[in-house]
């Protein structure tokens, strides 16, 4: 079994210094499956987030819609523009020399023609710098699919509790609990990989239907909410860092609370400020000793 489920061709993979192994490409992920050692995936939306996710190692970086809600503040993801994400896409490529960057296409971007879909894809690959985007759907998007394949512009699929449907669903619910929902869930899982998707998201949904089509179907399975047994797991990048704004979901796992953190250093910053602990000599520039007593300057605070 390999160390890494995308194991970089002729270099020896350092778990110290992920930055130097080749950089992940759709081929590789697409190979992935079966063989055994989970994909992982972070969302990123801007340089710092990017950084950290490469560094600590991740096969692929999201840049999320859900930049809408964790980022920017909104309540869902449906008003984040084309724009907003192409300028979130350019600041991860900026800083991810490894991991493969994936675009999310937002709500719209991918609804009213072919034309315009694989002009607002385009740009994530031309402007952002991405090598794939995320497209929310199955068996309802495959003509958008389709025509974003032909145009040599790999797609990722996303199918259960897909954000962009929060008014047709009526809220963020788990998708599939039911039977004929499962069913339908199995059979878009099928249309996926049928249509060329290098990968498919499965959100929100039982971990036994995502078992299920996880073993079906002949392309990797990323889970968030979808149990133990996805070919990969997905995590946006604040909630793992403890910076959620609100509640985090349950399938969430804490592993650091930064925000507490944060916290802390600017109130101790601001307190330093106000006590003139803040900024010592050794944090301040000088001038030279006969231009300071030209204009009369009197030695600053020590
Ligand atoms: O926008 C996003 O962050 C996502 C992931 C949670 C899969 O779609």
């Amino acid at each position: 079994m390999s160390a890494h489920p995308v194991e970089p061709r002729g270099s020896t993979p350092s778990s110290d210094d992920p930055v130097r192994l080749e950089p992940v490409t759709v081929p590789l992920v697409r190979a992935s499956k079966g063989r055994g050692v989970p994909l992982v995936m972070t969302t990123a939306y801007d340089a710092p987030t990017a950084r950290i996710a490469d560094a600590g190692g991740v096969e692929l970086i999201l840049v999320g819609d859900s930049v809408g809600m964790v980022v920017l503040g909104r309540d869902d993801t449906l008003r984040v523009t084309v724009d907003e994400m192409i300028h979130h896409t350019a600041a991860v490529t900026s800083q991810s020399p490894r991991a493969l960057v994936v675009g999310d296409m937002p709500f719209l971007s991918y609804h009213v023609s072919v034309e315009e879909t694989i002009r607002n894809a385009g740009r994530f690959i031309t402007e952002g710098g991405a090598s794939a985007v995320k497209i929310e759907g199955g068996r309802k998007r495959s003509r958008m699919i389709r025509a974003l394949l032909d145009a040599e512009i790999p797609v990722m699929g996303h199918i259960g509790l897909t954000p962009q449907s929060v008014n047709a669903m009526g809220g963020f619910r788990v998708q599939g609990k039911a039977r004929a929902q499962a069913e339908e869930l199995l059979a878009d899982a099928a249309a996926l990989a049928e249509m060329g998707v290098f990968a498919m998201v499965l959100e929100g949904i039982p971990a036994e239907l995502a078992k299920v089509i996880t073993d079906d179907v002949d392309v990797p399975t990323i889970g968030i909410g979808a149990g133990p047994d996805c070919d990969g797991q997905v995590l946006v990048i604040h909630d793992l860092l403890g910076l959620t704004i609100g509640r985090a979901p349950k399938f969430v796992r804490k592993y650091a609370d930064l925000n507490e953190q944060a916290v802390a250093a600017v109130s101790r910053y601001a307190a330093d400020v106000r006590e003139r602990q803040f900024p010592s000599a050794a944090e301040s520039y000088t001038m030279p000793p006969d231009v300071a007593v030209a204009l009369g300057a009197k030695p600053a605070r020590a």
